[in-house]
């Protein structure tokens, strides 16, 4: 079958389609009803149908013989160790695991909170949720306690699972106090915490509820507990227009399914052989091509704690390629750039043999052609850029691998991914012309594996994807589609930004910074930056009478941020204007901002109160940047 048969069949034929991908997975129930909508014409999937995800990752490979396959490749740069993991070990830890939480009363539908670096021991404490039928959400290390708070008060969850440190370019990140700063502040109180000790010598658990991780592994094993399709298997926080961060739900059947079908299909990787998704298990990415996808589909995953340079250094990717024999590799461009950097001639790229490499995924941000091209020459394989995001837990566009070869044309992100029916709509809800740009909605229903709704939220998630075009789901994006059917994203239309490949609120920056005794008012956006992609700057304007340098008032607001968010928000310049650029009713125009700061041409919007701000922008911009430098470096 080509591309075109399989995606027309896949929008024409719903759920005849939907009905054989799921019987690609063993369920405990084999669904009848395949798909239900909900009044919003809100897609429900495998209403009747059970399952356990735990069993399909792991039991289900043992079982038929498979026990003995690696399952998890370790590859830690960041400790110079590595080890293997099989599908038997890892469920033998999984099972053990599990039985220590259930003996804490943690069962079908309680909440656990993951707060880890990237070691085994934290998949470990996903599947045996999962097998238990506990949802878990997996906090990204890299955030502060202040978000870790926002998100124990919104999960309530019965447990914190984490470690004694993480390791970032060698400095030890203390994930215990980092927790305890957390439960601090935070208003849910969990019933235990439960510690991973990276290294004997770590004694300081102290407290009443904290436990030991292994320790908590010597109460026997406990088997499968199937649940509904439906149920969710995890919520994962992401960063809205607000400084409070929505809890994206994530059923089970309806995941197991698309995770499945896209690591055939999209993909195209057989089971058996080696994925590597150098991403975080604290993002989409690392639920769905880290741990879920590659282990349904009886892969072996390499789980990757380090930073693709400097520990050791650039090689480091190419390195693991060569011992694990890397069949399939998932990055973000913010990775390429770095590796680029240091290592333009790829010289030590070429040190190692990446011949088992057979293509290299992108995604997470924007590519940028002089990226994808200097990757695409370097390593002599196909470069593969998709788009997708935590919402709908799996691509949206890119190129089916398993039916189509052509390449997309550099800058698109390709085309739609069977199941979703992606449109470009104007303001009005009407689909514009093609080479237009507009919103990139999807008509619904969405595919199985896109989120269920937000946590215990349904009216959020109904405003923010529902509500402004009745019929389809809002993605957030911008873009257009050309005559041949490739789309082509050109950035969030909200205030939603990416560094680094990390997804983050320029809304929720702005709200901490406009809480300085001395920021009458403020904008935070996104600006262009040569290796994160995108970082943020903030134009402030101080209270009258206010007296501070701008340097001051620039280091208080850094380590705010980066008390608040984390040192990922990489957020260095505050810049003092006299006022904002506005329209008549008081918007912010934050769009003209961003074309000013990136040093791009702009139209002066027609809504605007007064133009002449713009200019006063300006000049604050570029004296600021002659002056001092805008830093695209890691500041001292
Ligand atoms: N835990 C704690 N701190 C973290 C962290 C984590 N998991 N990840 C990043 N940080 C910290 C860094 O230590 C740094 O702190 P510093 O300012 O005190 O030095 C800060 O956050 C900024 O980090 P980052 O933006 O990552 O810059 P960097 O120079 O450390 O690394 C890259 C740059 C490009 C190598 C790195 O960002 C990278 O590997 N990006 C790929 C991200 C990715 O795979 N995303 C997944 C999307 S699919
Ligand atoms: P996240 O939810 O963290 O995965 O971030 C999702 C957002 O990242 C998307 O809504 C896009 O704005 C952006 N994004 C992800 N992949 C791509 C891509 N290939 N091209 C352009 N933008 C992307």
């Amino acid at each position: 079958m080509n591309y075109q048969a399989m995606y027309d069949e896949s929008i024409d034929n719903k759920e005849q389609f939907w009905a054989a991908q799921a019987g690609h997975l063993k369920w405990k129930r084999q669904p009848t009803t395949i798909l239900n909508s909900d009044n919003d014409g809100y897609a429900q999937w495998y209403a009747d149908g059970m399952l356990n995800m735990s069993y399909l990752c792991l039991d289900a490979h043992v079982e038929a013989g498979n026990g003995m396959k690696p399952a998890i490749y370790y590859e830690s740069a960041a400790t110079g160790t590595s080890s293997v993991i099989t599908y038997k070990q890892l469920l033998d830890s999984v099972a053990h695991f599990a039985a220590g939480m259930r003996n804490l009363g943690v069962g079908e539908g309680s909440t656990v909170i993951i707060y880890m670096p990237m070691i085994p021991q934290a998949v470990i404490a996903m599947l045996a949720c999962a097998r238990i039928g506990a949802i878990h959400s997996v906090v990204f290390g890299g955030f502060a306690p202040h978000e870790l708070a926002m998100r124990i008060d919104d999960a309530k969850p019965k447990l914190i699972i984490s470690a004694s440190y993480g390791i970032e370019f060698g400095k030890k990140i203390p994930y215990k106090e980092l927790v305890d700063a957390a439960l601090k502040e935070a208003k849910h109180k969990p019933d235990y915490q439960i510690y991973y000790r990276r290294e004997k010598g770590f004694d300081s658990l102290g407290g009443r509820n904290e436990l030991d991780f292994e320790a908590l592994m010597k109460c026997g094993t406990v088997g499968c507990k199937d649940v509904p399709s439906q149920h969710p298997l995890y919520i994962l926080y992401t960063s809205g227009t607000t400084g409070t961060p929505k809890g994206i739900v994530r059923d089970t059947g309806g995941y197991a399914t698309a995770l499945k079908f896209s690591m055939s299909n999209f993909y195209g990787v057989q089971p058996g052989e080696v994925f590597f998704a150098a991403s975080d298990i604290g993002w989409v990415v690392g639920h769905s091509y880290i741990v879920y996808g590659p282990l349904l589909h009886g892969c072996a995953t390499v789980l990757f704690e380090g930073k693709p340079v400097k520990m050791p250094d650039a090689g480091t990717f190419w390195r693991i390629v060569e011992k694990r024999k890397v069949n399939h590799m998932f990055t973000a461009p913010t990775a390429i750039r770095a590796i680029r950097k240091e290592d333009p001639d790829g010289t030590l790229m070429k040190q190692y043999n990446t011949e088992s490499l057979k293509q290299l995924f992108l995604a997470g941000e924007r590519c940028d052609t002089a990226t994808w091209e200097w990757i695409g020459h370097k390593l002599g394989k196909p470069v593969i850029d998709h788009w997708w995001q935590t919402e709908s837990g799996w691509p949206m566009l890119g190129l089916m691998t398993r039916f189509e070869e052509q390449i997309p044309k550099p800058g698109s992100a390709g085309r739609a991914v069977c199941g979703y029916d992606i449109r470009v709509l104007d303001e009005d809800g009407n689909e514009v012309l093609n080479g237009t740009e507009g919103y990139i909605a999807i008509k619904l229903p969405m595919p199985p594996g896109c989120l269920t709704s937000l946590w215990k939220n349904e009216i959020r998630f109904w405003k923010g994807y529902l509500e402004k075009f009745p019929g389809y789901y809002l993605t957030g994006d911008g873009g257009y589609k050309d005559d041949d059917g490739y789309f082509y994203i050109t950035g969030r239309i909200d205030d939603v930004i990416n560094v680094s490949g990390h997804r983050l609120s320029t809304g929720e920056m702005e709200e901490l910074v406009a809480m300085h005794k001395g920021v009458a008012e403020c904008a935070v956006v996104g600006i262009a930056d040569e290796l994160r992609g995108q970082r943020p700057i903030a134009l402030i304007v101080l209270k009258d009478g206010y007296m501070a340098q701008e340097t001051d008032i620039e280091t208080e607001l850094v380590a705010l941020i980066r008390e608040k968010i984390g040192a990922v928000a990489f957020f260095r310049n505050a810049v003092i204007v006299k006022r904002l650029p506005k329209t008549r009713s008081g918007k912010i125009l934050r769009k003209t901002i961003c074309q000013i700061a990136d040093g791009k041409a702009y139209t002066t919007p027609s809504t605007i109160e007064d133009p002449a701000v713009l200019n006063e922008i300006y000049e604050a911009l570029r004296q600021r940047e002659q002056g001092m430098a805008f830093v695209t470096e890691k500041a001292a």
